[in-house]
């Protein structure tokens, strides 16, 4: 990676470190060099493990505690160097049968991190994690970062929303945040007890399971699918560019790929596994948005990232992974 010095020894705070995203992100900065902090408060049905971070358990500090505890972030973000915001209610279901809960975790929690590094630390930055969801229905494909935001579920509507957060504090306190659109990501360490979020590694599941992958619909949906390392090296790449702050970006691969085609490339990688066409939930027709792919025109040109993971590849990787520890994740 370009600009891999820039972590050594800085002290970087990662919310949400103990789940998917964030636990590959802490692994990586350890690697770099970085002296990690993360928050996690371990929501249940979510993607907290403490396994995630085994291999770096000595070399990270964990503090279990929820991002909307205001003592608590007052005092981590103190001397914070880089703050990676990635605690989030990321469930679309819950978001629908619990809006509220997602309204607090996502805003008010947005909010608390934000006064806490406005009192105590405005020099530190702050990178957030939000969703291509903000887009909702597609008008035009592929998705630029100038496309309408019409968010199609409560969980897009407060992502947009601790999104435009972050970019008023940018402005009007100079807390430098850059804002990340990411599309569906997969890889190891996430979630695989649950289908409610993360489509991709539940289709793994099931493959691996020698069981139907359920498949919506017709199968024709086109999603733009990121490799978990790619989206790491995306944002220690964001982070350490200065002029990325005070912007948003798509983060996603650019390919568009069908639910059927994504199916039918798992049984092919994994050995097992049937796609298998199923009639959508109505809760899942709700928040369905239809086709999106990204355009990463913006984000190769200021930041200069691209992902370097086939799909093939990928999968390979995640399959590997979850053979090794499935016990873990099961
Ligand atoms: N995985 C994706 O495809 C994807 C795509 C777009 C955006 N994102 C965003 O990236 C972030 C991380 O997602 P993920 O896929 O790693 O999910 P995840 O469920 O694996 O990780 C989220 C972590 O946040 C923690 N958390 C939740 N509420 C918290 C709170 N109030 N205080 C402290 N910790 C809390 C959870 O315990 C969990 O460990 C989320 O903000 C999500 O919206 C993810």
């Amino acid at each position: 990676m370009k600009r891999k010095g820039a972590f050594r020894s800085k002290e970087v705070l990662v919310t949400g470190g103990l789940g998917f995203i964030g636990s590959n992100l802490c692994i990586e900065l350890v690697k770099l060099g970085a002296h990690v902090t993360i928050i996690d408060n371990m929501l249940p049905r979510q993607g907290g493990n403490l396994f995630n971070v085994r291999d770096v358990e000595d070399k990270v500090t964990v503090n279990v505690s929820d991002v909307r505890n205001e003592l608590s972030m007052n005092h981590l973000v103190k001397e914070k160097d880089y703050v990676f915001h990635l605690a989030g209610q990321v469930n679309h279901v819950d978001s629908m049968r619990n809006p509220v809960q997602d309204l607090d975790i996502n805003c008010r929690g947005t909010l608390v991190l934000l006064e806490a590094l406005r009192q105590h630390n405005t020099s530190a930055k702050i990178i957030f994690a939000g969703t291509r969801g903000e887009y909702g229905s597609s008008v035009k494909l592929p998705v630029d970062e100038d496309h309408p935001t019409n968010p199609k579920g409560i969980y897009a509507v407060t992502n947009l929303t601790a999104e435009k957060m972050v970019l008023v504090y940018d402005d009007i306190y100079g807390i430098k945040g850059a804002c990340l659109r990411i599309t569906n990501t997969y890889g190891p360490r996430h979630q695989m007890a649950h289908d409610e979020y993360g489509v991709f590694n539940w289709f793994i599941r099931k493959a691996m399971d020698n069981e139907n992958i359920p498949v919506f619909g017709d199968g024709r949906i086109l999603r733009d699918f990121l490799f978990v390392e790619d989206l790491v090296e995306c944002m220690l790449m964001v982070a350490s560019t200065g002029e990325a702050y005070g912007k948003v970006f798509n983060v996603g691969t650019g390919v568009p790929v069908s639910f059927y085609e994504l199916a039918r490339k798992i049984v092919e990688i994994a050995g097992t596994g049937k796609a298998k066409f199923t009639a959508f939930t109505k809760e899942r027709e709700e928040v369905e948005p239809g086709d999106y792919y990204a355009d990463i025109t913006k984000i190769k040109k200021v930041v200069g990232w691209k992902p370097r993971t086939s799909l093939e590849e990928g999968i390979s990787k995640t399959v590997e992974y979850y053979r090794k520890y499935k016990k873990e994740y099961w």
